[in-house]
């Protein structure tokens, strides 16, 4: 005799608080729906795409939970503990319900696409971890994405990914119900796709020498104790010659299984070559593609291809040929970014061409270039995506526009009212290869993809939104997972979620239910930046340090000696008190051990700075001057040409300021009590504050908008005040003080000057 047993568990249950959130979720009065592996998949219909789904959901629980349950076809017959997939016609392709009661799940789907979004809610809305019993509760939810086109793209060509690396990146898409991979497939470092008619392309532009790229990689690895931007040791081969050399790239086998891999979640490939800039890794192995035969680079960006040989412009043709032939989508993407037109104007093929086709120059000869490829492309049954740069010289009435220049903003206007569909992505916030201080989560939430300075008209040309990866400083998957995760979330709630519903406080706490599922799915994901202290927090008897991070999950430990914290350092707890100095280093960790960034928080023992014995007459408002500075560090600024005084009621960049702009801002600062302040100082670049002539807060160095937030004991009364402030070309400068209560003081109340007389 068999025995069988069966152990079941308490049930775990499921939240419906997903990312992104859904159109509406409607819970239901009744009982709840208890999943175990007595419940059958059931689909209605021949559809294979359906099918794939049923397996896909049967095979995730299979995984994920102690849940095996098997998949059939309907009977016809309403069944009982079922989750049934089917779809209706009159519903958006990419639309869902999904209806919950005691007798099971029912998921339709506006075709099969949407039912694999019904079953992506469902996966993320239950629990993780080892169990055989799920419950439900009664629910009913209608959804649909906002836009059409929610892409990621990958840059496989400065640092290469494998299939297997590409294919997680894809499934990982589809779980936040994202559906245009972007695959970054060539560039001037690496050529990653196989062309039958030109074997060099991969046999030697796949394979490169280690490159300022890689070094820069791994001077971060050491200096953030990180091993993620280590270089992998399987991209490496050596040559006959004893030469390391680092590369790989995609047979077309493997792009036709990763089309097919991406076509199973919904998710249609955009392939790049990019041309006629970007291009190096070709023209280095044929001759005849670029003007001189000339193999690097110009002023700015690399040589490109020669607009003005037909050879080359049948070397092009044919590349596409075969890509085309390799992806059976839509969008093809042409790149056409910066491209360096130096060579066209010295060259008589481009000169020629030009006299030809009674272009203007060579911004046209760009577009005619362009233009070509579109006609090429439009008669093999392709749309063209290219960067916008594609508007220069000339945009056809057919391109799709993706808008990367924040410094070309009328990219989009421009575009629009052209009658041209166009995609964001603008360096910032959209390109995730910069850190989160360039791109944070919540500027990617709140991005306005519809702006009111748009007609309606022109709005409906805006397709849809995309992360990119730029790979020059991403080495690694799990460097590549880190830059997305989980700022892909905001972006793909972004791209599906009507903007009305949206709320980023809301978004956040639902986080937490995403990370968990990531860290089970062994996702690096970046892990919140810790919140609840400032980068020097000063006190006068007691000091406490309380951390606080939006990740239930992470480890946080702290060393007080300057060291990088390691797995071994005292793990935070709860608030720790300190009477004395001390220079906390905090780090957090996930549970299995892998460490996260580090950030520092020095905790100041200080006795109260006295207020000044007596000052002049005052009048309200801070006086700047601005010197002629080009340098980098407000020491300096006093060095250069002065321009003009300004009087302001704030510590801003007065007005008139422009261009070189080195500014020192001095007057008085009233203190109403005794007590801690808090000065949280803003800019892009430099700046720094100084009481008294004792530096608070040292912000002093070339970057993006960074705030640095410090503290300082005042004694009531007036103290004397300094801001320093330098930047190039059009930045930020904002300085907020804080009572001791927290309580942001009114500029007009505190600041002073001295009354000329
Ligand atoms: C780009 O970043 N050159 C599109
Ligand atoms: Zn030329």
């Amino acid at each position: 005799m068999t025995m069988i047993t069966t152990t079941t568990s308490a049930a775990v249950k499921a939240s419906y608080d997903i990312v992104p959130l859904p159109a509406s979720v409607s819970m239901q009065k009744g009982e709840p729906f208890m999943l175990s592996s007595a419940t059958r998949i059931v689909y209605t219909g021949s559809d294979e795409a359906i099918k794939r789904n049923a397996k896909f959901l049967a095979d995730y629980l299979a995984q994920t939970t102690d849940i095996k349950l098997s998949t059939n076809a309907a009977s016809g017959k309403a069944q009982k503990n079922t989750i049934t997939l089917c779809t209706d016609s009159k519903m958006d392709e990419e639309a869902y319900r999904i209806s919950v009661d005691k007798k099971g799940i029912v998921i339709t789907g506006g075709s099969a696409k949407g039912v694999f979004y019904g079953i992506q809610t469902l996966r993320k809305s239950m629990p993780v971890g080892k169990t055989d019993n799920i419950e439900l509760s009664a629910v009913r939810i209608a959804d649909q994405p906002r836009f059409g086109y929610r892409g990621m793209m990958l840059d496989c060509s400065r640092h290469f990914f494998s299939v297997a690396e590409v294919e997680e990146a894809i499934d990982l898409m589809a779980l936040y119900k994202l559906n245009r991979f972007h695959w970054h497939l060539t560039d001037d470092q690496g050529w990653r796709i196989e062309i039958k008619k030109y074997p060099l392309l991969t046999e030697r532009g796949a394979w490169r020498k280690p490159n300022g790229q890689d070094a820069s990689c791994l001077y971060q690895a050491k200096k953030e104790d990180n091993p993620d931007l280590l270089l992998p040791s399987d991209r490496w081969r050596t040559t006959a010659e004893g030469d390391s050399l680092y590369g790989g790239f995609y047979t077309q086998d493997q792009i036709r299984e990763v089309v097919s891999y991406a076509a199973a979640r919904g998710i249609s490939i955009v392939p790049e070559i990019d041309m006629p800039g970007h291009c190096l890794s070709a023209i280095a192995n044929y001759e005849g593609l670029s003007c001189f035969d000339q193999v690097g680079w110009g002023k700015v960006f690399t040589s490109p291809l020669c607009p003005g040989k037909d050879a080359a412009l049948e070397f092009c043709r044919n590349v596409w040929s075969e890509v085309i032939a390799l992806f059976p989508y839509e969008y093809v993407h042409i790149g056409g970014d910066e491209g360096e037109k130096d060579n066209w104007r010295k060259c008589a093929d481009c000169q020629r061409r030009i006299a030809q086709q009674g272009l203007k120059g060579v911004e046209e000869l760009q577009s005619w270039f362009i233009h070509e490829m579109e006609r090429f492309f439009n008669a093999k049954g392709r749309r063209m995506i290219g960067w916008d740069e594609i508007i220069e010289g000339g945009l056809s009435k057919t391109s799709t526009v993706m808008w990367w220049r924040n410094w070309a903003p009328q990219s989009v206007p421009e575009a629009t009212a052209h009658g041209n569909d166009v995609i964001y992505t603008p360096a910032t916030p959209f390109y995730f290869s910069q850190n989160e201080e360039k791109s944070s989560m919540r500027q990617v939430y709140d991005y306005d993809l519809a702006p009111a300075s748009l007609s309606a008209a022109q709005r409906a040309h805006i397709i849809g939104v995309q992360a990119n990866l730029w790979a020059e400083g991403i080495p690694s998957r799990s460097r590549m997972l880190y830059m997305y995760f989980p700022r892909i979330l905001a972006l793909a709630e972004l791209a599906w979620t009507q903007p009305a519903q949206k709320d980023y406080d809301d978004f956040y706490g639902r986080l937490r239910q995403q990370l968990s599922m990531l860290n089970r799915l062994g996702v690096p994901y970046r892990i919140p930046s810790l919140d609840g202290f400032h980068n020097v927090n000063a006190f006068t008897d007691k000091g406490t340090l309380t951390v606080e991070c939006q990740d239930p999950q992470a480890v946080i430990r702290y060393t007080t000696d300057g060291t990088f914290p390691n797995a071994e350092s005292p793990r935070y707890v709860g608030p720790i008190t300190v009477d004395q100095t001390t220079p906390f280093t905090l780090r957090t960790f996930t549970p299995e051990g892998r460490a996260d960034e580090m950030v520092q928080a020095d905790f100041v023992k200080q006795g109260l700075l006295p207020a000044l014995q007596s000052v002049p007459a005052l009048n309200p408002g801070v006086k700047t001057d601005w010197y002629d500075f080009p340098g980098v560090t407000c020491r300096l600024i006093t060095t250069a040409p002065f321009n003009g005084s300004y009087t302001t009621p704030d510590v801003v960049i007065p007005e008139a300021c422009k261009g070189n702009i080195g500014l020192i801002t001095k007057g008085y600062i009233l203190i109403p009590e005794d007590g801690v302040y808090t000065f949280a100082l803003l800019s892009d670049d430099g700046s720094w504050l100084k009481i008294d002539g004792n530096i608070v807060v040292d912000n002093d160095r070339e970057q993006s908008p960074h705030e640095m937030v410090c503290q300082q004991a005042l004694a009531k009364g007036y103290h004397y005040l300094e801001v320093r402030y330098f930047d190039h070309n059009g930045g930020v400068l904002r300085l907020n003080v804080l009572d001791p209560q927290g309580k942001r003081l009114d500029p007009q109340t505190i600041f002073f000057h001295a009354a000329e007389n």
